[in-house]
């Protein structure tokens, strides 16, 4: 029995679907944490138990004779009980995070991901860190300038190894049907990094329009992403992160590759696969 938690989310909806496509070759079982199981639709054979992470012990019932856990933390202050009551029932853990360091001995989180993998280390589970880089899904925060056929925002020349969420989920998905996988840090990005502008173009290819891209000078981003995202910090540390990604493009691994034995999808790809959102 796997417990997908953030079943409704933009990986965890893919993970469910695989992990239930295929249970009948695997005999895995899936169940879903959700907050509200009447509003959610999930594949046939998903059962959902309702549970919130920001109360821990609503998950008790969730977590009950499972195995293998996925999980991703959403925008909530972190919990410790919640890594405790998965390790008290499951063995093996896959989560979620980001392109973080590991922390030293003593050493202060910097964010939620480090501060949840050190939990998850000292928890006694089998683990596994999905350290995704970058989503290509940030990029549906173009939507409505797309609509409108014309991007504004900083450095055009920024080239980023945006990653298809369909691949991350197909990587949990294969950590949490395998073995040997415990201790691994996986750092995730798709297979080659696209300058802002060239995503633009191929968001406007995908949905059949010009989409024009604009340079925004980064002291007005500055101001519009700092009234729009509401952290100042957060909007510098992007915004020097883009400055650098124009002359040292994004890393980019081999990891999907490895694990998966195919190329991680293109850019090009989850175009395609979103141009409804973009229309
Ligand atoms: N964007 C990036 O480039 C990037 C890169 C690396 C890592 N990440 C990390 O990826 C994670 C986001 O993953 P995602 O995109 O798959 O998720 P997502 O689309 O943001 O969905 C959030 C999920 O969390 C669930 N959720 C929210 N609050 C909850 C609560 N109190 N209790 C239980 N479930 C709750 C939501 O369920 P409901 O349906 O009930 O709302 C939903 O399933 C974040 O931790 C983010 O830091 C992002």
């Amino acid at each position: 029995m796997i417990l997908v938690i953030g079943a409704t989310g933009g990986v965890g909806r893919h993970v469910v679907s695989s992990l239930a496509a295929t249970g009948p070759e695997t005999g895995v079982e899936v169940r879903a944490l959700v907050r509200d199981p009447g509003q959610v639709t999930l594949p046939a054979g998903v059962e959902a138990v309702r549970g919130d992470l920001s109360s821990p012990r609503t998950l008790e019932a969730a977590l009950r004779g499972v195995h293998g856990v996925y999980l991703m933390w959403p925008g909530l202050p972190v919990q410790p009980r919640v890594v405790e009551a998965i390790a008290e029932h499951a063995k093996q853990v896959v989560y979620l995070s980001t392109d973080v360091t590991d922390l030293a001995d003593g050493e202060q989180p910097t964010s939620f991901h480090q501060e949840i993998e050190r939990q998850i280390r000292q928890s006694g589970l089998d683990w596994t860190f999905l350290r995704a880089i970058d989503f290509a899904t940030n990029t549906l925060g173009w939507a409505d300038q797309i609509r409108q056929g014309v991007v504004r925002w900083p450095y055009g020349l920024a080239a980023r190894s945006l990653v298809h969420e369909r691949d991350i989920a197909d990587v949990a998905v294969r950590v949490l049907t395998t073995s040997g996988h415990a201790g691994g840090k996986y750092v995730l990005t798709g297979p080659e990094a696209i300058t802002h502008a060239d995503q633009v173009r191929i968001i406007g290819e995908a949905i059949g329009r010009d989409v024009r891209w604009e340079d925004l000078p980064p002291e007005n981003a500055r101001r519009q992403l700092t009234a729009a995202w509401g952290n100042a910090a957060f909007v510098d540390a992007r915004l020097a992160a883009w400055r650098s990604f124009v002359h040292t493009p994004e890393r980019v691994t081999d990891t999907v590759e490895l694990l998966l034995g195919r190329p991680p999808r293109t850019f090009r790809t989850w175009a395609r696969d979103h141009a409804d959102d973009f229309r």
